[in-house]
């Protein structure tokens, strides 16, 4: 089987499989973080298990640049920067820097988020770097990539601020939960969620490539459900939680 055969499977498995998830959060909210609880196997430190997970996808992306055929290109290097800005500090700084007492995830979570990463880094990182056709010089100032970096960059100031509220809410040594306040807080429950999946909207519409757009809409069926279970959590844990605040999208959602 070509290369490209085989990257195309993938990439259709990758949707089908997004799909399944989606569904499947609505009525499982995955068992990490507040949800997590006993019953789903054997586990391991939280804050391994999140570099294990995220940095599978900055390298395996590092892998695709570094093999692939656009190392001088200035249009795939700087999709490469954008990947790995989010990644490098997804994986392997916020997990060091979160308050609370050392924790555990199931080593089940950690494995599926450790394929899905592989998944999406092959797909994303080889698409740009080697199989995709070649994005023209010019593209850097075309509408859709500034659009869509804009849309980027915005989105990760938004997930960087609101983490940091959250991050802020406990003294060193607490372990509790509050609620967070200030920000996008005032409009709804999970705005570091919003912020993740802006962040992807603008990656696919800068890259417009196939891989980045099943890369968003995963992050909407990942994130979605969990904003909706995170904003029912707290409305029932707090009775004073703010009545006009949405979970995911200000007014609506
Ligand atoms: N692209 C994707 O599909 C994807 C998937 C998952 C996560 N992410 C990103 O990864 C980051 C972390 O995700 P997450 O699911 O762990 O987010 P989260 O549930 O909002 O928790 C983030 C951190 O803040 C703490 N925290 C949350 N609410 C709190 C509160 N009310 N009071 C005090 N502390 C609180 C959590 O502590 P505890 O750990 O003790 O709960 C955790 O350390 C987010 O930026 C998210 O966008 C992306």
């Amino acid at each position: 089987m070509s290369e490209i055969a085989f990257f195309h499977g993938l990439l259709w498995a990758f949707v089908g499989l997004g799909a399944v998830v989606f569904v499947a959060l609505f009525f499982i909210d995955a068992p990490y973080g507040r949800h997590r609880r006993a019953g789903w196997g054997p586990t391991i430190d939280d804050t391994l298990g999140w570099a294990l997970m995220e940095g599978t996808s900055a390298t395996v992306v590092a892998a695709c640049f570094a093999l692939g055929d656009r190392r001088t290109s200035p249009v795939a290097i700087t999709f490469f920067l954008l990947w790995e800005a989010h990644y490098v500090h997804r994986a392997f700084i916020f997990p060091f820097r979160r308050s609370g007492a050392p924790r555990r995830m199931p080593v089940v979570v950690a494995g599926m988020a450790v394929v899905f990463n592989l998944m999406n880094g092959y797909l994303n990182g080889r698409w740009l770097n080697t199989l995709s056709p070649p994005y023209p010089d010019g593209w850097l100032t075309e509408a859709r990539f500034l659009a869509g970096a804009g849309l980027f960059v915005a989105g990760f100031l938004v997930n960087l601020q609101s983490d940091e509220t959250l991050r802020r809410l406990r003294a060193p040594g607490e372990t509790g939960y509050k609620i967070p306040v200030g920000g996008l807080y005032r409009w709804v429950s999970s705005p570091n969620y919003l912020g993740e999946i802006v962040e992807w909207c603008g990656f696919a519409l800068a890259t417009w490539s196939l891989p980045g757009l099943a890369f968003a809409v995963w992050t909407i069926a990942n994130l979605a459900p969990r904003a909706r279970a995170h904003h029912r959590w707290y409305r029932q844990k707090f009775p004073d939680y703010p009545a006009e605040r949405r979970a995911l999208i200000p007014y609506l959602l």
